[in-house]
């Protein structure tokens, strides 16, 4: 593919909107691919990348998903919906690839035997899986409408749905759990007002809470 000007990471975190509607044309493989690169590049504890991603394309799934949306138009009408999940039992069968992987690259057999000990009994025993999940999955989801966005295309994010639902419609496995939809397209129409953000002194401390950050 011909190179291209992509927008500065500064840009698109200044200018990046949600995007209410769009034009469902679509979107390059070359580009869906740097965009899922983006987010299976991201780091995660251990390296166990329990994300899990499903694409949904065509326009019969994409309209079944919007169903499981309580019926929100931009799910139907985007390019291009990644349904990201997290697989709970991914670990099971994943830990030994990523071993291999890391030994590969200069993981010491010492670390290797370490995390084979450690991994299962952190797993087996951990308080809150859906938390574990949600911050791995939403590193990798906010890197790919990060890539999405510098590509230049709009990108909306969805958090209004039937989990249930959403499984039925993508045939899930029961260890996943539904974290966020990603739709990304072009924006069709006005886009959405900026509806600001709080200072940082309201919402930064300076090295003690309730100290406000000042820069
Ligand atoms: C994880 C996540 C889930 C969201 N889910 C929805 C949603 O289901 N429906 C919707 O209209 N907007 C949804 N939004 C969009 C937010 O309302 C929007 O990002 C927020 O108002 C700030 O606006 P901005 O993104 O344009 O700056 C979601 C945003 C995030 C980050």
């Amino acid at each position: 593919m011909a190179s291209r000007t992509e927008k500065p990471l500064s840009e698109v975190i200044e200018q990046r909107r949600d995007t209410p509607s769009f034009d469902g044309k679509p979107i390059p493989d070359a580009d869906l691919k740097k965009i899922l690169e983006a987010g299976l590049n991201m780091p995660s504890g251990f390296n166990l990348q329990p994300w899990r991603f499903v694409v949904v394309r065509t326009p019969e799934l994409r309209r079944k998903l919007r169903a499981a949306c309580f019926n929100q138009a931009n799910v139907e009408e985007a390019s291009v919906v990644i349904v990201a999940c997290g697989d709970k039992d991914g670990w099971r069968s994943d830990m030994e690839e990523m071993i291999r992987m890391g030994q590969e690259r200069g993981m010491t057999e010492n670390y290797a035997e370490s995390v084979r000990v450690i991994i299962p009994e952190i797993m087996a025993s951990h308080p809150n899986l859906t938390a574990w999940l949600n911050r791995h999955v939403m590193i990798a989801f906010t890197a790919m409408m990060l890539m999405a966005e510098t590509l230049g295309y709009d990108t909306a994010s969805t958090e209004g749905f039937e989990a249930d639902k959403v499984c039925l419609v993508l045939n899930l496995p029961i260890s996943y759990e539904v974290v966020s939809l990603l739709g990304i397209g072009r924006l069709k129409g006005p886009d959405k007002y900026n509806g600001g953000r709080f200072s940082m002194q309201r919402t930064v401390f300076d090295g003690e809470y309730g100290k406000p950050m000042k820069l």
